[in-house]
């Protein structure tokens, strides 16, 4: 048994997408979140700026007795997620893209599998390439969609123009016949139900998040390290703290009390 949190983190508000996940599957684990907020977006940065600004959450996590992450970014997850194991050895960090592949291979019937993500996701071929270390027949059909963000961030979920973004973006996925489509990003499970009225029941949508929640748990049983007892949740920002209160509403359908601003750069070289 062992109560010490789980840290989970984000470039911004859309990790809460996989606190969600955490807070239904795992019920007793503690959760000690941290978004970014002051840096995000992360998706159109280089590789060593991501790496770093993880770097430093991961320090600050550190700091609060966490006893394993979760990172939530998949633009995290596809760029670093091996720099930063090899930084922090002793560790467990789990990825929503190694779940969301486990996912996607486990799912596809006719080995057509489409990724959606940001530009940095996408050109990182993370995706693709762990498909392909499962079954190197696997066809992957990846297609970066910036706009995704912003219109989920406004809260227009089931717009006029989210449905032609929507369409417009997964056209060249569709007419490859995909039957499996991974939402490779934290803010895409908020548009699930719209895509999937788009591109119809013969695709299966894949939430990463989903297993990475089911992952944890079964680490956390075969260690040993399971929380009794009631779980406790934490919030941190890099940035003001009103924001991500009016998202967590959004994200998790329920209002958070309390958000800490934390100055995340002091963080460098501890
Ligand atoms: N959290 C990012 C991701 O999952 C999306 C937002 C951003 O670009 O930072 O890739």
């Amino acid at each position: 048994m062992d109560n010490r949190p789980i840290g989970i983190f984000d470039s911004g508000v859309g990790g809460l997408t996989v606190v969600k996940e955490v807070m239904k599957q795992l019920p007793n684990e503690s959760i000690v979140y941290f978004g970014d907020t002051a840096r995000v977006p992360y998706g159109n940065k280089s590789k060593a700026t991501v790496t770093k600004f993880s770097a430093q959450i991961i320090k600050f996590l550190r700091t609060q007795h966490i006893k394993a992450i979760i990172i939530a970014c998949n633009t995290v997850n596809s760029n670093c997620i091996e720099q930063l194991r090899e930084m922090f050895g002793n560790l467990i960090i789990e990825g929503v893209v190694e779940a969301g592949v486990k996912m996607a291979v486990d799912t596809t019937k006719n080995g057509r599998i489409g990724v959606i993500g940001t530009e940095a996701t996408i050109a990182s071929k993370r995706y693709t390439q762990l498909i392909n270390e499962v079954n190197p027949s696997f066809k992957v059909y990846d297609k970066a969609c910036p706009l995704f963000v912003p219109l989920v961030e406004d809260g227009w979920i089931d717009e006029e123009v989210t449905r032609l973004v929507i369409t417009k973006y997964l056209e060249p996925l569709t007419t490859n016949d995909i039957d499996t489509l991974i939402l490779g990003c934290t803010h895409y499970p908020m548009l699930q139900q719209t895509i999937q009225s788009i591109v119809g029941d013969t695709i299966e949508l894949i939430n990463p998040a989903n297993e990475a929640a089911y992952a944890m748990g079964e680490l956390l049983k075969q260690r040993n390290l399971q929380a009794q007892g009631t779980a406790t949740y934490e919030f941190y920002v890099s940035d003001h703290a009103q924001r991500m209160k009016q998202m967590a509403q959004m994200f998790l359908g329920h209002p958070i009390d309390e958000v800490t601003r934390v100055d995340i750069e002091l963080y460098s070289e501890k």
